[in-house]
């Protein structure tokens, strides 16, 4: 694959209290996991025979990469991946704006590959620049003020005739029932029934969900007579479905490459089958972040990105490990810094403060535009003269190595993990990396990774104050 690196040599586990012993039974684990992960979880799966302890199983996304191409490359019309492009392309053709409402594992991957692939204040640039819609998110809070602004942005129900007034609402829920994204849809279904003089076939097209085959959203789908919908498929949980239609159809409608971005994440499963424990990225990000966690006391883990293009990149991450191993007391805290930024508010403590964190630099191995030199300068105001010729990926690099050494110096372990680019590939081999460790981390910690019950006790708690 072209490759994304991770290296991990900056991390001294003798030096940091883990012996041989103790790295050796982790390796043997980690193998065992990988066979699990494989083939066992994906038979049971297929089965249903699902032990009790391993339920919920959500093990499909593992090939579902794979199989959205092979549907595709055999009928590229009429498979899902097929049916998506279309759809997308209607999208991209005949409005200017789109809401997605989601959250959670509904929204945050959208995000992210928007956030990273997209040009930076993608949806100021005019209609030609983006050659697709503009695309902000909603249903993702309870924010009264965002949700108006919300509204108003997209004409708050103005009678839209031409093509850069019409808008269309993506509605992702694989439950169909989630508070936030119902109670959006609910609120800005009215104000979208108007933008098309109330024609009800018109409505129909501007609908598109993504949603489980149950719950009330398919229900309204079939009410509106929504002519696409896609599925969240079985056993492809929230956060863990970036790669099925709730990530590639709103990427789609960005006119980004997702056939790119599938075929990222099927590089990085031939290779995680494939690469021997010491060299496989996923086995050795599972196992240094394992280690340090219950053994060194690691137990916040620091996702330090070196673009503002990856921020939402490192907010997915977030909530996958949060979401997945955060159980049973048990699980890293994840945090997400934004460099260089955070350079300025959360060094120090990563310098001098608790022995408490695994920094993981997230790196691009190239900028997306050609690199900007410092510059001269007629006034002299500063003293950077002898750096005008470097360029700001030269200062970023340089601040990455100042970084890694002044945290080396005081025993803080970091890693490096190097994308090629900010690119659909090099995101889809990433996303695949990430939630494929995640798992496997899972099974060292004897927590399963799917599912999220201890999210059910707020809402309960909020139903019966709403009384619902
Ligand atoms: O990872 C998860 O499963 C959650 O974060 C969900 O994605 C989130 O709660 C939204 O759920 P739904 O897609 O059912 O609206």
């Amino acid at each position: 694959m072209s490759e994304l690196r991770y290296d991990c040599s900056g991390v001294n586990l003798t030096d940091l209290g883990i012996s041989d012993s103790q790295r050796q039974e982790v390796d043997a684990r980690l193998l065992k996991a990988r066979e699990q992960v494989v083939s066992e979880d994906l038979r049971l799966l297929a089965t249903g025979e699902i032990p009790e302890h391993q339920q919920p199983l959500d093990a499909a996304f593992f090939r579902l990469p794979e199989k959205l191409l092979a549907e595709y490359e055999q009928q590229p019309e009429t498979s899902q991946l097929g049916r998506i492009l279309h759809t997308a392309q209607r999208i991209r053709e005949t409005v200017d704006a789109v809401a997605l409402l989601g959250i959670g594992g509904s929204y945050m991957g959208t995000r992210a590959l928007m956030e990273a692939c997209c040009p930076p204040y993608y949806n100021e640039l005019s209609r030609e620049d983006r050659g697709g819609p503009r695309l902000y998110f909603g249903g993702n809070s309870l924010d009264n003020d965002a949700t108006r602004a919300l509204i108003d942005r997209l004409g708050g129900g103005q009678l839209a005739e031409r093509v850069e007034d019409r808008w269309a609402i993506v509605v992702i829920s694989k439950s169909g029932g989630t508070l936030e994204t119902a109670t959006a849809l609910r609120q800005m279904l009215p104000y979208l029934k108007s933008s098309c003089g109330d024609d009800s076939s018109q409505v129909a097209e501007r609908v598109v969900p993504v949603t489980g085959d149950t719950g009330r959203l398919g229900e309204l789908a079939d009410q509106l007579g929504c002519p696409e919908r896609f599925p969240v498929p079985d056993g492809v949980g929230g956060r863990f479905s970036i790669l099925s239609a709730v990530g590639l159809l709103p990427a789609a409608i960005l006119g980004l490459d997702v056939v790119s971005l599938l075929r990222g994440a099927v590089q990085m499963n031939e290779h995680f089958e494939q690469a021997g424990a010491t060299e496989n990225v996923v086995l050795r990000y599972a196992a240094i972040n394992h280690l340090l966690e219950v053994q060194s006391g690691a137990t916040t883990r620091v996702l330090s990105v070196w673009s503002n293009a990856l921020n939402a990149v490192g907010l997915w991450y977030d909530q996958l490990l949060a979401e997945s191993l955060g159980k049973a007391e048990q699980g890293a805290t994840p945090l997400t810094t934004v460099n260089t930024q955070d350079l300025h508010s959360r060094a120090q403590q990563h310098q001098e403060g608790r022995r408490d964190k695994m920094i993981t630099n997230l790196v691009t191995e190239h900028s997306r535009t050609e690199p900007i030199c410092v510059g001269p300068s007629s006034q002299g105001e500063d003293p950077l003269d002898v750096i005008q010729e470097k360029t700001l990926p030269e200062l970023n690099a340089a601040a990455i190595a100042g970084t890694n050494r002044a945290y080396q110096m005081v025993g803080r372990p970091t890693a490096d993990l190097v994308l090629p680019a900010s690119d659909e590939l090099s995101l889809g081999q990433f996303f695949q990396m990430m939630m494929l460790a995640t798992v496997v981390e899972g099974k060292l910690l004897g927590i399963n990774p799917y599912g999220q019950p201890g999210v059910e006790m707020y809402k309960q708690n909020m139903k019966e104050i709403l009384g619902l």
